[in-house]
């Protein structure tokens, strides 16, 4: 299944229920080997990227399971801090193991973590602040090795809100003696959800969701229930789909107040929203507004949906300018969009305009990173005629099944 056919310009209707969030869960996942029991993470989404998640976390030997109710994780035995290669390389969101063995095992064996084709994606925030707790660090062979005989808490101050370093800095923390301080945390839902697990677990965070997080290290963390909340990425790519493609849908359980940007936009763009318990209710505009459009750390607009946004602006009534402020190399879709009819114009690496056209037309086009896959499916949704997004096995990563929830919205999408 590595393509994706879409039958485009069919508006969306009806309701589709919001997964569980991939960036909430790969660090909770990690986080249980810091406990001694089992925890079932309910809600867990069953994308790729989870797939290889658990494969690491058995490699390491704890016994994971899927259950109707959710995943069960054993973690009463952790053989080893050794990561195999391949599972390593190919998910940056395996960075986060980095905090959990050293907590775990205070020994640690890993490649350097790949992901997402955007960027350098250095891990210089991840070293630096664990290196302040005791960590050592060395390198042969390409491998990274790390030793941490006596962890310990420290007061770091993070230049830039790193999500993964924040998560990496916690879960060294709670296992570490004494005291972490982080000034300049990320405040992303993802991290509060991270904490709120270990929480459960048995271990003393205060200040979550703002920038500064103090971990009370050295307490004893059993297993626990968690649920792994909806992913508001996914939420707004829907949400966008539907902005782009015309008509009004009810995301179900979408999590609308982690997603105050990302609605501000929706509206600035022409789209009527209501946010309430039961998820988000949206009303396409007849053609989107053109707006200006910057991403930021949270509470900001989040890069992951920046190339969605770009791709309804393609169909926008003038001019748009989208700056990404988060990550290099994230306007890798504007090649694919142009093959489509847009009109774009690259002005630097953090900065593109968009100039509105009448209409995009299908063509194949190649998805080269998860959320850029997914605006070019988005983008199918709002051509004329057939449009084929090859490369799907990136999407696949983040979304659990994109042509059946857009199928459910009424678009004629499959996978082939
Ligand atoms: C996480 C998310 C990703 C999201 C990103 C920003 C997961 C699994 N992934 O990625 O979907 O797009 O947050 O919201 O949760 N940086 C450094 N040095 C470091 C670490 C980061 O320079 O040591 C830079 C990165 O290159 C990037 C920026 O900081 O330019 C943001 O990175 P970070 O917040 O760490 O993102 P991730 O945790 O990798």
């Amino acid at each position: 299944m590595n393509s994706i056919r879409i039958q485009g310009r069919i508006a969306l209707q009806g309701k589709v229920r919001i997964q569980g969030s991939k960036n909430a869960s790969l660090p909770v996942l990690a986080a249980t080997l810091l406990t001694r029991g089992c925890s079932c993470i309910r809600n867990c989404p069953r994308i790729s990227d989870v797939h290889s998640m658990v494969s690491l976390l058995k490699s390491l030997g704890c016994s994971v399971h899927w259950q109707e109710k959710g995943l069960a994780v054993d973690s009463s035995q952790v053989r080893r801090g050794e990561m195999p290669q391949e599972a390593v390389t190919g998910m940056r969101s395996s960075l986060c193991l980095l905090g959990a063995l050293l907590g775990r095992c205070r020994e640690v064996v890993m490649e350097h973590p790949g992901g997402c084709v955007i960027g350098e994606r250095p891990i210089d925030l991840h070293l630096s602040a664990l290196r302040q707790m005791g960590v050592v660090f060395t390198e042969r062979e390409g491998r990274l090795m790390a030793k941490a005989s006596g962890l310990h808490g420290a007061r770091i101050c993070l230049p830039f809100p790193s999500v993964g370093a924040t998560e990496n800095i916690i879960l060294a923390g709670v296992m570490a003696d004494g005291d972490t301080i982080i000034e300049g945390a990320a405040c992303e839902p993802e991290v509060i959800s991270l904490c709120q697990y270990l929480c459960c677990c048995g271990a003393f965070i205060e200040g979550e969701g703002s920038s500064r997080l103090v971990i009370h290290g050295g307490k004893k963390l059993c297993g626990t229930d968690f649920t792994i909340p909806a992913d508001r990425i996914v939420a707004g790519t829907y949400l966008f789909g539907c902005i782009g493609a015309g008509g009004c849908v009810l995301l179900e359980q979408a999590p609308g107040r982690d997603m105050t940007a990302v609605l501000r936009a929706a509206e600035q763009m022409g789209g009527r929203i209501y946010s309430s318990q039961e998820g988000i209710y949206v009303q396409a505009p007849a053609r989107p507004v053109p707006m200006r459009l910057v991403t930021e750390p949270y509470p900001g607009f989040p890069t992951d949906l920046q190339s969605v946004a770009l791709a309804v602006e393609t169909l926008g009534c003038g001019c748009s300018r989208i700056e990404e402020e988060i990550f290099e190399n994230r306007f890798r879709i504007v090649g694919e969009l142009e093959k489509m009819g847009a009109e774009i114009r690259q002005e630097n690496a953090k900065s593109v305009l968009v100039r509105g056209v009448e209409q995009l037309h299908g063509t194949h086009v190649e998805a080269k990173e998860l959320r850029g896959g997914a605006a070019l499916v988005v983008a199918g949704l709002m051509a004329e005629g057939e449009t084929v997004v090859s490369g799907c096995p990136y999407i696949y990563r983040g979304y659990e099944n994109i042509c059946r929830d857009f199928r459910e919205l009424g678009a004629r999408v499959v996978s082939v």
